[in-house]
């Protein structure tokens, strides 16, 4: 057996079924991309395989005494610890050991004894080979690696963003050395330098792990085994990402070519059925073929997924200056950047890339009025109206249903035409009336851009919106923003989705 045996498992949620008597196994140090469309299962799946969720049916085996780390996608810790008080515990159990041993040693120098010294020198030995005492040189590795000494190793948890505390959970995770790492979406709060640190890194990790991602070149360096989730089936391959799209590509096509084969044949019997089953002579004849019909496993019509198809319109623009930025500092306690200056004009599409790890969100919040600026000022220009798109998923009250928070946000609306714009987001109708926090972060994030495509705007300020976005709905965000008229700034990790419609990629350094 392997690491990891699932066998027929199936999940739903009243009438959405997510997958049905789906199996697979993991091996030693397979390295697997878990993909599939929003809202397919992934993140379902993997909390099944923590044992969070339990499926409807089947089994899910770990090989004994095998140790999972587990990064979900939506990132909670309330915690008053500081960070660097977070990473080592990640060594708690060498802590408590090294204490012990401090204690020996004071009882020895109360009372010396031939059976404490040996302990003592066995506790030693312990920490000595587990690295106790290059903890904190490799939390500063890995710390360094996903840009988390940059955020402040002193700063107390609870004061962090979201992405911020992704990083340093993950980091933990990493430290840990589990024999399998579960992560869900592990780029979408990193930038591009840390993924390439992440990526390295899960190359040559010399354990096992199922990494979920929408980042398919991400995947590409990092995969043996790809687990796919579609038409409510998980199919593995073997082979990294490019071998798996190729695959299924060929899979697809026979499948169609099956598929039509077989239609032509029911046709061709469906058609003698309805010549000669009256006939008497050659009824019998008709009840054969009757039979053989019945008989034959009937391929199902290979399905596409549904497209999202929203549009985005801007407001019009007066070709002048929408943004004038002067000597600007932004941060909380400390300007994280050096003063800015800049001009935006109103149909510049600007791209902010390589800050280290922290200071563009903390721009973009700053633009939209979140925080006040610590020096300088800014100023948009009277016609220029924004639309934001925030990196966090964050609600204000998350138990309300899609159809409740834009209402809210857009009361003029008819139920019908809010129900029309969540469909064209690419939301399914199951899950209009569904409460947020039960829906997936493709999900939840295809509401944000509902509620951006009904803004009357013609300035987008958007943090990171292609994270937890699946292919098809990144394609065409990203067609949109190139047909937009208006401005743009944009923060995103993914050259791939700007390079081809910006007019100026800024790259600020400290
Ligand atoms: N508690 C719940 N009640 C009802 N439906 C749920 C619940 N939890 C998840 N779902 C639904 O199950 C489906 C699968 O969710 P899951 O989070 O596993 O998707 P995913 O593949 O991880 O998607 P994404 O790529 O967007 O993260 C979604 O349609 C989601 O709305
Ligand atoms: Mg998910």
């Amino acid at each position: 057996m392997g690491l990891l045996e699932v066998k027929n498992i199936s999940h739903t949620f009243g009438d959405n079924i997510l997958y049905e008597k789906a199996s697979f196994e993991v091996f030693k140090s397979e390295h697997i991309g878990l993909v599939g469309q929003n809202g397919a299962g992934k993140t379902t799946l993997l909390r099944s395989l923590t044992g969070e969720v339990i499926p409807d049916e089947g089994e899910i085996k770990w090989q004994k005494g095998i140790k999972v780390g587990y990064l979900d996608q939506y990132v909670n810790t309330d915690d008053k610890l500081k960070v660097i008080e977070y990473l080592k515990t990640a060594f708690s159990h060498l802590y408590k050991l090294n204490e012990e041993l401090n204690e020996l040693y004071t009882l020895m120098s109360q009372e010396f004894t031939d059976e404490i010294f040996e302990k003592s020198t066995s506790y030693q030995s312990t920490l000595e080979n587990s690295g106790f005492y290059e903890i904190e040189s490799n939390i500063l590795k890995v710390a360094d690696g996903l840009g988390i000494t940059a955020i402040g190793m002193d700063r107390p948890l609870e004061n962090l963003s979201g992405g911020q505390k992704a990083k340093i959970i993950l980091a933990k995770l990493l430290l840990q050395k589990p024999d399998v790492l579960l992560l869900d979406e592990p780029t979408n709060f990193l930038d591009k330098e840390h993924i390439q640190w992440l990526k390295n890194y899960l190359k040559y990790f010399k354990g096992a792990f199922i990494v979920i991602s929408h980042d398919f070149e991400f995947l590409d360096e990092i995969t043996t085994a790809v687990l796919d989730i579609e038409f409510k089936s998980i199919k593995k391959y073997t082979g990294n990402f490019s071998k798996f799209l190729k695959q299924k590509n060929l899979n697809k096509e026979s499948y169609i070519r099956e598929f039509k084969a077989q239609q032509k044949q029911i046709k061709k019997h469906e058609e003698f059925i309805a010549r000669n089953r009256v006939r008497a002579s050659t009824a019998k004849q008709a009840q054969s073929r009757i039979k053989i019909l019945n008989k034959m496993e009937k391929l199902l019509p290979p399905e596409e997924a549904p497209k999202p198809s929203f549009t985005f319109k801007s407001l019009p623009i007066g070709f002048q200056k929408a943004l004038i930025i002067k000597d600007l500092k932004v941060g909380y306690t400390h300007s994280l950047l050096p003063r800015m200056n800049l001009e935006i004009m109103d149909q510049e599409k600007i791209v902010f890339t390589g800050f280290n790890g922290i200071g563009k969100s903390t721009l973009l919040k700053t633009l939209v009025g979140e925080i006040p600026p610590l020096a300088g000022w800014f100023h948009f220009f009277e016609n220029t109206k924004i639309a934001y798109f925030e990196q966090d998923l964050k609600w204000v009250d998350d138990t309300l249903s899609p159809l409740e928070e834009i209402r809210d946000a857009f009361p003029k609306l008819s139920q019908t035409e809010i129900r029309k714009n969540l469909a064209k987001c690419g939301l399914k109708s199951e899950h209009v009336f569904q409460k947020i926090c039960t829906l997936s972060g493709g999900e939840q994030s295809k509401i944000k851009i509902c509620k951006l495509m009904l803004k009357k705007a013609n300035f987008l300020i958007l943090d990171e919106p292609t994270n937890h976005l699946d292919e098809n709905s990144k394609l065409l965000l990203k067609d949109q923003l190139s047909k937009w008229e208006g401005g743009i700034i944009l923060v995103s990790h993914e050259a791939g989705f700007y390079k081809d419609w910006s007019s100026r990629v800024i790259n600020i350094k400290k």
